[in-house]
């Protein structure tokens, strides 16, 4: 898998995630998150959370603000770095992994983890994702709980778009995406044009994620050793059902 698209687009010299996705800073967008998840998983006050592929830290930091104590892993060694920069600055301690999440270490024993933005699962193979989960579960305390938030298949089946333009809140950068649903597997290959306003520069870069139904995440859940007990359609709580735009699953580890 060394040729796999997610060592070309996640961090180093390009870093096209990280640039094209800077408006994912908003704090206003992050803080929301922070908080619905919270009200979502209900973790005991002052615990220990895994934030499981959590790239720059935008959630790890706001929870350590709130008292929690805090793991973020992360495979890119620049975010983690820009993670623990802005931990610094908020005054708040955090623990960095900079490692492969199918590598989690098992010495983490954490009592909840959290996988949002549709982060990790669904960019290798299945077979990849059931030894992440594994290493996961290795990782959490009996009775953890994990809460996986990522895309919903059924949504993006019904407003499936070939072409898209969106453009980012600062209004600096468009962005012009190309979509092709590959039906034997279920993954949705994207090629992104991002234009840079100011600079006036355009750079490309291309992603590809298997898109899990709920009974398919269920399935692999119960595989790596978890009990799923509850589904969402988004981090608000919301019934889980075709119109949702996200898939959002409760798992314990028993
Ligand atoms: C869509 S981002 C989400 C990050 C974070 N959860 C958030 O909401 O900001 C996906 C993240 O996956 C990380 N990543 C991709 N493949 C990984 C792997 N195999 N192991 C660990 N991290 C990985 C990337 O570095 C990136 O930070």
């Amino acid at each position: 898998m060394a040729e796999s698209w997610i060592y070309r687009f996640f961090g180093g010299e390009d870093d096209f995630y990280g640039r094209a996705y800077d408006w994912m800073l908003d704090n206003g967008r992050t803080e929301r998150e922070v908080e619905l998840l919270l009200g979502l998983l209900k973790p005991e006050p002052g615990t220990h959370i895994l934030d499981w592929v959590g790239g720059w830290g935008r959630h790890a930091v706001r929870l350590a603000q709130r008292g929690f104590k805090v793991t973020l892993l992360d495979f890119c060694p620049e975010y983690i770095e820009g993670a623990k920069a802005a931990a610094a600055q908020a005054g708040v301690e955090i623990a960095t992994v900079c490692a492969d999440f199918r590598e989690t270490p098992a010495s983490i024993q954490a009592d909840y983890a959290i996988n949002l933005f549709t982060a990790g699962l669904g960019y290798l193979t299945e077979e990849d994702d059931l030894i992440a989960l594994r290493s996961l579960h290795a990782a959490l305390k009996p009775k953890a709980k994990v809460l996986i938030d990522t895309m919903n298949l059924f949504w993006i089946v019904k407003n499936f778009r070939e072409r898209m333009w969106e453009e980012s809140s600062n209004g600096n950068a468009r962005f012009l995406t190309e979509h092709r649903f590959d039906f034997w597997a279920n993954r949705i290959h994207a090629s992104v044009i991002l234009q840079d306003l100011e600079k006036k520069a355009e750079r490309t870069g291309e992603h590809n994620e298997r898109i899990y139904s709920a009974a398919d995440l269920a399935r692999i859940m119960c595989a790596a050793g978890f009990k799923p007990v509850e589904i969402y359609g988004g981090l608000d709580g919301s019934p889980y059902s075709f119109d949702s735009k996200r898939l959002v699953m409760i798992s314990v580890r028993p």
